[in-house]
Parts: C-alpha cells; structure tokens; sequence
C-alpha cells in the first residue's frame, strides 16, 4: 500500500526523537503498521541549525501552514506547542486541508479540544495526542481503549515532571523553593513559561484532557480547582514528613456524591503509596474503573525518547487505518461538566 507521508513541525527534542525514530526503525514500523512511513517535509523556527540528526531529504517549509497543506503529506505531526498561534493555525488548516493531525500540543487540545475534535469528526479525520499526556506513558490509550468497557470512577496522577523534580529535590536536600527552582531552571528541566509548570497549569491541561475522556465531558480546563507549588515551603515539606507524608502536586478527577469534580493541587501523599516514591521527572497515572479496579502506569513524562514514542504510536494508529473519535465518543455529544455535576449521581 501506499507510504503514510508526514509534515512535521517543530524540531525541538520531540521533533528530533520522531525523526531520529522513523529513520532507525523504518522495517519495524513498516513490519508492524504494514505501511512505509515517510516524512515529506519538515519545518521550525530556525533552520540552519545542526539537530544531530539528517534533514536534507525533506522539503523545508518556513511556514507550518504552508507544511500542514502541502499535497505531499497525509498527517500533520504537530509538535510546536502553545495554545494559540502557529500551532493552532496550522492544525485548523490541516484538518480544513483533509489532514489527519497528530500532535503533543496539551495546552492547545485543553483550551481548544472541542472544537478541534468537532472539525476532524466532521471530516472523518484522526486528531492524536498521545504524547500529550504524561510523556511516554500510553495514558490516553489505556483509558481510550484498554478500558473501553469501564466506567472510570477515577483518574488520578503525578503529571508534570518537573513539579514533581522540585518538591523532590527540596525533600532530599532540605533547600527552600526559591533555591530548588534556581536549580532546576539552570538546568534547563522548566517549560520556557516556568509558570506553566509551578503554577500547575501544564499539569492541569493534562488532567482536563484524561478527564474529558473518562467522563465523557467536554475538556474544562476552568473548571479545574487549580494550585500551583509556589507556596509549598520547606517546612510544610518537613512537618508533612514527620506525619509520614510527602507533597505531591496531585491531579485528581473523580465522580463524587456532588458529581464530577477536578483539582489540581499539592496534595500530602502517605509515604506508603506509590506516588510517595515517584522522584525526579517521572509521572505517574492511576486510572480507576467499576469492572478492572485500579491500574498505576508510570514512566518517564517528558524527554526525547519518551515524547517521541508516545508520538510514534499516534501515527502507527493512522497508519494502522484507525481513525474514531478524538474523546473517545463523538465531540457533539460529550456534556459539559456544569451538566455531567448535575447529571452525575
Ligand atoms: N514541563 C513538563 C513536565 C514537560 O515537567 O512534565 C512535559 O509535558
């Protein structure tokens, strides 16, 4: 059959992990999707710039949504970031210009989703996310498709790594916040808004997006009860430890006896659970349905490899000829959660 041709755009670590993927693995994805998957072009920001990785045999666009409508692509890989501008532009395009969209884009799809799930059911197109969500961890499969026949009476998690990183180091260390987010920005671990991860609004895009789909809501990023880790001092760290407890920025989305409900907060974990002893960068997800019981998934939330796998199982998908809808039942039949607090037992 005919190769599955890519357009991707952004060549930041994502990027450059996808690309470094289709070229190293070419039998093994053809073996496994029964279809050649090849990149017709790519664009970024700057171009001359040495990635470690070969670019010269795709077609360069400057423009993303020259890339997203060019006739040689099947599948916009989208991997920019940002809720609005280019990312957006150019997904709308894709999905106007027939294009099945994969992409990383968290922020976009929790601000943005529904009506960007509208536009590609509409056309019958796939719009992918994977690796939106915890990084490498395959969460939104696992909810989608592995617990088809659950109702989710939980979604729970550890989701932004380098939250999870600080409240760790300044554990393990004794150093004040200030101290602690000095470091991890040095090294490079913070999103280029550091606010978006200590404010706890990456984590919470990502709740919204799991959200949506176990419940069946539409994505409301607002309505998340949202607290960053700004606040958490090292004493707080240190009486919560006496008691046996670690801090955790902790998503939780769960049906109550008042209905559905969403926050995204730092929470005190006993040291007995499994997200007391997540460190550094990793994520953690804890999915609860009525037949399964409780699945823990955990792994690596962010980086090169991870991002890029869980990107990679995206366009496998389309690939594999799979399309369905982006929230797992059709966008313009999800309720709002206003509606799902009322409708909800
Ligand atoms: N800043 C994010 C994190 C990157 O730390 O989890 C991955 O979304």
């Amino acid at each position: 059959s005919d190769p599955l041709r890519l357009g991707i755009a952004g060549l930041g670590t994502v990027g450059v992990g996808v690309v470094r993927i289709i070229r190293q693995q070419a039998a093994l994805l053809e073996a496994r999707t029964g279809r050649k998957i090849t990149i017709s072009a790519v664009s970024a920001r700057t171009k001359g710039r040495d990635r470690g990785v070969a670019l010269d045999s795709y077609a360069w666009e400057d423009d993303p949504v020259a890339l997203a409508t060019r006739d040689d692509v099947d599948v916009f890989v989208e991997l920019m970031g940002g809720e609005d501008g280019p990312a957006k532009d150019a997904t709308e395009a894709a999905l106007k210009a027939g294009k099945h969209v994969v992409t990383a884009n968290k922020a976009m799809l929790a601000i943005h989703g529904q009506a960007l799930a509208e536009q590609a059911e509409a056309k019958g197109l796939a719009l992918r996310y994977e690796a939106a969500v915890a990084g490498g961890i395959p969460v939104v499969k696992t909810l989608m498709e592995g617990l088809a026949g659950n109702e989710i009476t939980r979604v729970m998690g550890v989701m932004n790594g380098s939250c999870n990183y600080i409240l760790t180091r300044m554990e393990n260390s004794g150093a004040t916040y200030q101290e602690i987010f000095a470091e991890a920005d040095g090294l490079g671990y913070l999103e280029a808004d550091p606010q978006l991860d200590v404010g706890g609004i990456d984590a919470a895009h990502k709740l919204a997006i799991l959200s949506a789909i176990a419940f069946g809501t539409r994505v409301d990023f607002d309505g998340i009860q949202l607290e960053g880790i700004e606040r958490v001092s090292i004493e707080d760290i240190r009486a919560a430890a006496d008691m046996g407890y670690k801090i955790k920025l902790l998503g939780v989305a769960q049906k109550t006896g008042r209905g559905l409900e969403q926050r995204m907060q730092p929470c005190l974990v006993p040291d007995s659970s499994p997200l007391a002893q997540l460190d550094g960068g990793t994520n953690m997800v804890v999915l609860e349905g009525d037949a399964v019981g409780k699945i823990v998934l955990r792994g690596a939330g962010a980086g090169e490899g991870p991002t890029a796998s869980a990107v990679m199982a995206d366009i496998c998908d389309i690939a594999r000829g799979l399309r369905g809808p982006v929230f797992g039942q059709p966008a313009v039949g999800l309720v709002n959660s206003t509606a799902a607090l009322t409708k909800l037992p």
